[in-house]
């Protein structure tokens, strides 16, 4: 792993080896920028004053709300200490140690299968904002994986994944390969899968509570897939993993679809502002369906220096390094309007040319 970055969001990390000003701003981490569902937050409050019980061990009242706000059987359910725990324990409870990961994409898949005994192939686009299918399909004929893994909208890049191309690499996938579809970042672009995995026997959908609800603290993610794939997943699982007020919180999220539509709309209104205003400073954001913005930076100008240079006045930012990127890019969370604009004129000051 290169760059300062491991994960985003990593403030306490970072200020071991950096000076970072306590009202520090993050952008490195793409979770909601106007913070966690107040539903979910007085939940999981409620839920605390109950902190001497143990939770449900597989979190069966969550895996019921789940299963019911996406219409899908119980059996095809698996709830999670965020999505992380559920990529950790797939390789290992589908037997996976030969993955095909489209690069850059995010750094657990083959983390998770390394530990799993295994190894990931990496298939790199030709062009960082667009997904290459046809290397893909060749990927998965020539080294016959166990698993491909896929995001949509894709991190770092933040575009969502056409229907053409998912239905090629799902049809190069065949029986004998499973298609895990990352959908961390989904309430953003819409388009989810989730209902397809009760018709398509090898489609494993990952969700997360952590970003658009605002849960990263506290973890909470599921998995959805046919009920044999669910079944052998849920068996790996440790008990209680999710725990009381992690539950809570989810549910009072699950029991709120409105927020979705309104929240996506907050932010989306905010995404193009601001790059066009990063545009503007001479970086070049790729188009994102996401919240977040994966930026070229300008001839002249590396991460490797401008990433301490804005940490220390307070900025911090995605160092890519870890991504494969090197450090012609940075990744940038959609912020709030007043954090954004402020972020845009400590920018200006640390390029050469403005
Ligand atoms: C693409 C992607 N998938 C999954 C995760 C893990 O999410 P969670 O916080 O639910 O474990 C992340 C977190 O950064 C992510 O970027």
């Amino acid at each position: 792993v290169t760059g300062p970055h491991r994960h985003g969001g990593d403030l306490a990390g970072l200020a071991r080896t950096l000076e970072l000003p306590a009202d520090c701003h993050d952008f490195s981490v793409n979770t909601h920028p106007f913070g966690p569902h107040p539903g979910a937050a007085a939940a999981a409050r409620k839920a605390l004053d109950h902190m001497e019980r143990y939770p449900d061990p597989a979190a069966e009242s969550l895996r019921a709300a789940i299963a019911a706000a996406h219409g899908l059987p119980e059996a095809c359910i698996v709830p999670g200490n965020g999505a992380a725990e559920l990529i950790d324990l797939l390789p290992r409870a589908l037997g996976v140690t030969r993955a095909l990961v489209v690069t850059p994409a995010f750094g657990e898949y083959r983390d998770a299968v390394a530990r799993a005994g295994g190894a990931v192939i990496p298939v790199a686009r030709e062009r960082i904002d667009s997904f290459p299918t046809g290397a893909v399909v060749a990927a998965i004929a020539r080294h016959r994986p166990q698993a491909v893994f896929v995001c949509s909208p894709n991190n770092p890049t933040g575009e969502r994944l056409a229907d053409a191309d998912f239905q090629a690499v799902h049809a190069a996938c065949g029986e004998s390969t499973l298609l895990v579809l990352d959908e961390a970042f989904v309430e953003y672009s819409g388009g989810s899968r989730m209902d397809e995995v009760t018709k398509l026997p090898n489609l494993v959908v990952l969700r997360s509570l952590t970003k658009f609800f605002g849960l990263a603290g506290l973890r909470v993610g599921y998995l959805a897939a046919a009920p044999p794939v669910a079944g052998r997943v849920a068996a790996l699982r440790p008990p209680w993993t999710v725990n009381g007020p992690a539950a809570a919180a989810g549910m009072a999220c699950l029991a709120d679809p409105d927020y979705v539509d309104a929240q996506r709309q907050r932010v989306v209104a905010l995404r193009q502002p601001f790059a066009d205003a990063l545009s503007a400073l001479g970086l070049a954001p790729l188009p994102s369906d996401a919240n977040f913005l994966l930026c070229r930076l300008p001839e002249g100008v590396s991460a490797d220096h401008l990433f301490p240079a804005l940490a220390r006045d307070g900025f911090v930012v995605r160092h890519c390094g870890s991504f494969g990127l090197g450090d012609r890019y940075i990744r940038l969370r959609v912020h709030r309007p007043e954090v954004n604009a402020a972020f845009i004129k400590t920018l200006a000051r640390h390029l050469p040319c403005s």
